[in-house]
């Protein structure tokens, strides 16, 4: 079965996406398969805050230590702001909507 997240990109496209579970090891990889060929510079070691992604609705897990740390390093950090290297595209994660963040934005 499959399931789905919508994405608004930095350009305020948005799109869906379909995923198995457990297909990619986490979110990040799963977008850069999908839209783009280049995303997250430290490779999903929640050091870089590149991936950083807004949750928008219902879903929001807390982050772990560690990825709040970076999280709160970040100019731009939201309320519901998570790494996307950090999520892990399961079933619960299943009609999650959320928005790619700019540098700034
Ligand atoms: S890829 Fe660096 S924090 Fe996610």
């Amino acid at each position: 079965m499959d399931y789905k997240l919508y994405v608004v990109t930095q350009e305020g496209e948005e799109r869906e996406i379909s995923y198995k579970p457990y297909e990619y090891n986490n979110l990040m990889e799963l977008v850069v398969n999908e839209l783009w060929e280049d995303w997250g510079d430290c490779m999903g070691r929640a050091i870089c805050g590149t991936c950083h992604i807004e949750i928008l609705g219902a879903y929001h897990a807390e982050p772990e230590q560690f990825e709040e740390h970076t999280i709160s390093l970040l100019p731009n950090k939201k309320a519901k702001s998570r790494l996307a290297c950090q999520i892990t595209p399961d079933k619960r994660v299943n009609n999650m909507r959320f928005r790619i963040l700019k540098d700034f934005d």
